[in-house]
């Protein structure tokens, strides 16, 4: 949780040196910036830039709970169930909704509005497939299992599993048939029964046989899956930084028409001096960790205690990794089984966002509580203790020797590094008119 990349922190001190020098040359007063041309990496840098990369992202992990997640016909079904209204209490919400394919895959607002208004910010998908936990505080260890959540959330579809197998069988039969076998009679049952749901339809599940239930159960889990499967193929476009790393790392001289100076110089406090890259790292800009920043609770009379309150959630959860409708074999539900769930660094961390594309999807953090980058990157530098648990940008790590990577300095950025920092976020952004994620650019919400 709090350890630090050794050569993070060698990089830190290295560019403290060299950009002392180069916010000298700052007093510009708004002229374009200059291309990036005369910027030089280090060794240790570029092999900084290169793990950024989107070419060095790896294939998606394979999830071994979800045995169908690489068929075609689970994509398809998976982008039809993605896009159905219909299972929704009012017939409205659908997983696009809040996760709208033009909006990179979220909805723009601080926090969600389903049938009723949630307490956090929705994530993009894209990506989400890389990392062992779900959602902010990592409640669900699995994408099919993580879709199963808003289903039956009261304030987001606000369905239950009865109405998903009367909506499977009445609108996907077929497809759904071809890939998990015959649908169960559904006959008799409930309108409305759910584990989950209402204390009437949590009583009208307890009087559903036992068998009945677990095939409502599976056909539920299924949905999952052929979801995840959907959400598997979406994929991130490259962008201007991709560009850049790759031109640098051959040495090509065009390099430097890719950047502009003082984008070029926050990547390089986010690397360096600003120590970014220590939990933003990897091509997606995420360590797929937990980390308490110190970021204000929405609610201050009720602070959110993020992964703390959430390990016992996926412990229990009957559709993790361990559970009756996983198709892994306990000794490849590893993340689970070691999970880590008695550490107090957890008390209010949340997941690690990804980067790219970050700016265009303000507002930030867990319940959109900044605005701006600009007020993002301001928060890091103020480091204001937490109102949950203790802020890792103040907290220095319990028994490190000085001078150790462990022990950590706080953030300090003059006002041109925070601009050009937040500057640098532009280089994310991936270029409009490359699509990666064929289908979904036109698809109605
Ligand atoms: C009402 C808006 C809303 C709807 C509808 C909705 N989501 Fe979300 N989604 C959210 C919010 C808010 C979060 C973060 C919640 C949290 O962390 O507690 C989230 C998180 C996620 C994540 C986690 C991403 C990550 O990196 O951990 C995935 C995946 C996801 N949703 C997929 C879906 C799917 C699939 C559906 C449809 C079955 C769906 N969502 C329906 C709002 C919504
Ligand atoms: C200790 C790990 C850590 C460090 C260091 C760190 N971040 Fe973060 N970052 C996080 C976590 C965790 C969140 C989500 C926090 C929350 O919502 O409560 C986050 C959120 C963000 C977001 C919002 C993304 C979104 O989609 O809402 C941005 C932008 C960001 N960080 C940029 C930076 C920059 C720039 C730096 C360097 C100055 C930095 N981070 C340093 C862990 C870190």
């Amino acid at each position: 949780m709090r350890r630090w990349s050794s050569m993070v922190w060698m990089l830190g001190s290295a560019a403290a040196a060299c950009c002392a020098a180069l916010t000298v040359t700052l007093a510009h007063g708004g002229a374009p910036e200059p291309a990036a041309g005369a910027l030089r990496w280090s060794a240790e840098e570029k092999a900084v830039l290169a793990s950024l990369s989107l070419q060095r992202l790896p294939p998606v992990p394979v999830d071994p709970s979800n045995t169908v997640e690489r068929l075609p016909a689970a994509v398809e079904l998976g982008r039809r169930l993605f896009n159905d209204a219909r299972l929704s209490r009012n017939g409205a919400v659908s997983c696009a909704s809040c996760h709208d394919p033009a909006q990179q895959f979220q909805d723009g607002l601080p926090v969600s509005q389903g049938v009723g208004t949630g307490t956090r910010r929705a994530m993009p998908i894209v990506g989400a497939g890389y990392g062992p936990w779900l959602f902010w505080d990592g409640r669900k260890d699995s994408l099919w299992s993580q879709a199963l959540g808003p289903l039956e959330d009261a304030v987001e579809h606000g369905t239950n599993r009865t109405r998903v197998a009367h909506v499977v069988q009445g609108h996907h039969r077929q497809r759904y048939e071809a890939l998990f076998g015959a649908m169960p009679q559904l006959g008799g049952l409930p309108a409305d029964a759910s584990p989950q749901g209402s204390a009437a339809e949590q009583v009208a599940w307890a009087a559903i046989e036992a068998r009945r239930r677990q095939d409502l159960s599976r056909v539920f889990a299924n949905v999952g899956k052929a979801i995840a499967a959907y959400e598997k193929t979406l994929q991130h476009a490259p962008t201007r930084l991709d560009a850049y790393v790759e031109a640098v790392l051959r040495g090509d001289a065009a390099a430097g028409g890719l950047l502009r100076r003082d984008e070029a110089r926050g990547l390089r406090l986010f690397i360096g001096k600003a120590q970014c890259v220590s939990c933003h790292n990897g091509p997606l800009m995420s360590d797929q960790q937990f980390h308490n920043t110190g970021v204000p609770p929405r609610d201050v009379a009720r602070p959110d205690r993020g992964r703390a309150a959430a390990t016992a959630k996926v412990l229990g959860d009957e559709f993790n990794c361990l559970g009756p409708f996983s198709d892994a074999r306990p000794e490849q539900c590893q993340e689970l089984r070691f999970m880590l769930s008695d550490d107090p660094a957890l008390e209010g961390a949340f997941k690690t966002p990804g980067l790219r594309g970050v700016a265009g999807r303000p507002p930030y953090m867990h319940a959109g509580q900044f605005a701006t980058l600009e007020q993002v990157v301001r928060h890091y530098v103020a480091a204001p203790h937490a109102a949950v648990g203790h802020s890792e940008l103040t907290h220095r790590h319990a028994g490190a020797a000085a001078g150790t990577h462990a022990e950590r300095g706080p953030i300090t950025l003059t006002d041109a590094e925070v601009a050009d920092l937040v500057r640098f976020f532009d280089t994310l952004n991936a270029d409009p008119k490359s699509n990666p994620n064929p289908g979904v650019a036109h698809e109605r919400r």
